[in-house]
């Protein structure tokens, strides 16, 4: 039996950039963004809204809809951890109901750990049919002010709910992998924002791209064109867009480039070039893009993945959609969600971003934004005080 994903929900926050007035702000041609890095929009998170609020707003449709049954393995993969102790999971736990008799963790591996978290979850899933899993990717992508890559933020969450019966999407048993240790994209525990070596990071994460491709090969024989859709993390959506160009090359793929990539790839990067980096969860919201905008119905097909976090690990795997997972999705939720967000001015989306909150557990209580159903309501005595927001 195949386990995989039963739901899944993505969240970003309601506020967002039009990255046509930051390229007018610094200087820079609108093309630049829109064509070259393939963004157009970045989510915004307002003060109140974190990993936490995003990560709970994204399961809550699925647990409304399916209920907390049966779930006993929380696993909350993100690289903008909120306390070095204390897993978010464990907040979302809280806020969400989840039943005790569950293992709540947090897990990083830069942008790689939410798929580390679904393999994970469906291998206990296999093991103890009838039991099921929530994943949760949740994160925040946040660079300098000015920096070159600093149009390609973001902020967003999914959540899966992992079982065996996979109503989306079941995970084939092969994965092809690629660790190494360099030094492309960090993040120092005493900083806010990430060093990036920004060429230098594309560069190795098509490096590791070609070695978990061969990997996956030499274990199933399958060519790039078996696969009817191909998701890739998109940290912008031209990366998806130079990935696929290095696998159609490598496969000496015949045929137009071009409409390649338009029959496998560009449905998958819709949100994102309207959302941004969400670092771990993006390729699960790519996933969420394809199956909410795929023209013609992908039951039964294959599709593969390849998720990349930098440090780095890669890891190439597939799975087949369900045969009626159209009526699994929350596609209008999600579409109603992004055309109702309030664009920021610069000068907003800067004093946003430079807020400082203590460090030094002095009471702070946040100003309210708009955010989904969760908000962080503020700090008193080192603690994170969330709350419903309606
Ligand atoms: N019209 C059309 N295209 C234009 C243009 C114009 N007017 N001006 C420039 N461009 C093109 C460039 O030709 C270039 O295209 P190619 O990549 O195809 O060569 C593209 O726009 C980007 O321009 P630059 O090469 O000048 O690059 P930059 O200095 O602006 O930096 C970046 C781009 C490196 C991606 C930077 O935004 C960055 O550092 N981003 C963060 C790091 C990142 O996302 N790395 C990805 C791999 S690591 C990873 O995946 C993990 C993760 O999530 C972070």
């Amino acid at each position: 039996m195949n386990a995989g994903i039963e739901r899944i929900s993505f969240y970003t926050s309601r506020y967002a950039l039009d990255l046509k007035t930051l390229a007018e702000a610094r200087g820079v041609e609108w093309d630049k963004y829109r064509v070259g890095i393939g963004q157009e929009i970045m989510a915004v998170p307002p003060p109140d809204e974190d990993i936490v609020t995003m990560a709970a707003s994204a399961a809550k449709p699925i647990l409304d809809e399916c209920g907390t049954e049966g779930i006993n393995l929380v696993l909350f993969a993100t690289e903008s951890s909120i306390d070095q102790s204390k897993s978010a999971g464990l907040f979302v736990h809280g806020l969400l109901g989840l039943p005790a008799r569950c293992r709540v963790v947090e897990l990083k591996q830069a942008c790689y750990s939410a798929t580390l978290a679904l393999r994970m979850a469906a291998l206990a899933v296999n093991a103890n049919p009838g039991s099921k899993a929530l994943v949760l990717a949740a994160d925040v992508a946040r660079y300098e002010i000015g920096s070159a890559a600093e149009p390609t933020q973001g902020c967003g969450a999914v959540a899966m709910l992992v079982s065996t019966n996979p109503a989306i999407l079941a995970l084939d048993d092969a994965s092809g992998l690629h660790a190494e240790d360099v030094m492309d994209f960090w993040r120092p525990n005493y900083r806010d924002e990430a060093v990036v070596e920004g060429k230098a990071s594309t560069r190795v994460y098509l490096h590791t791209l070609q070695h978990a491709w061969q990997h996956y090969k030499e274990q199933t024989g399958r060519a790039l064109t078996d696969f009817a859709r191909c998701c890739y993390h998109s940290p912008f959506t031209n990366m998806a867009v130079k990935a696929h160009k290095t696998l159609l090359k490598a496969d000496a793929v015949a045929g137009d480039e071009a409409g390649h990539l338009q029959r496998q790839v560009d449905e998958s990067l819709r949100y994102n070039r309207i959302v941004g980096n969400t670092y771990t969860a993006s390729l699960y919201i790519c996933l969420a893009s394809l199956l909410d905008h795929a023209t013609e119905p992908l039951d039964g097909q294959p599709v593969s993945l390849f998720s990349y976090g930098s440090g780095c690990m890669g890891e190439f795997f597939s799975g087949r959609i369900a045969s009626g997972y159209r009526d699994v999705l929350y596609t209008s939720r999600h579409r109603a969600q992004l055309a109702d967000r309030t664009l920021l001015e610069v000068q907003q989306y800067e004093d946003i971003f430079n807020l400082t909150i203590p460090r030094d557990g002095w009471d702070y209580t946040f100003s309210q934004y708009r955010t989904g159903p969760f908000r962080l309501a503020g700090i008193s005595a080192h603690k994170r005080r969330y709350e419903r927001a309606d």
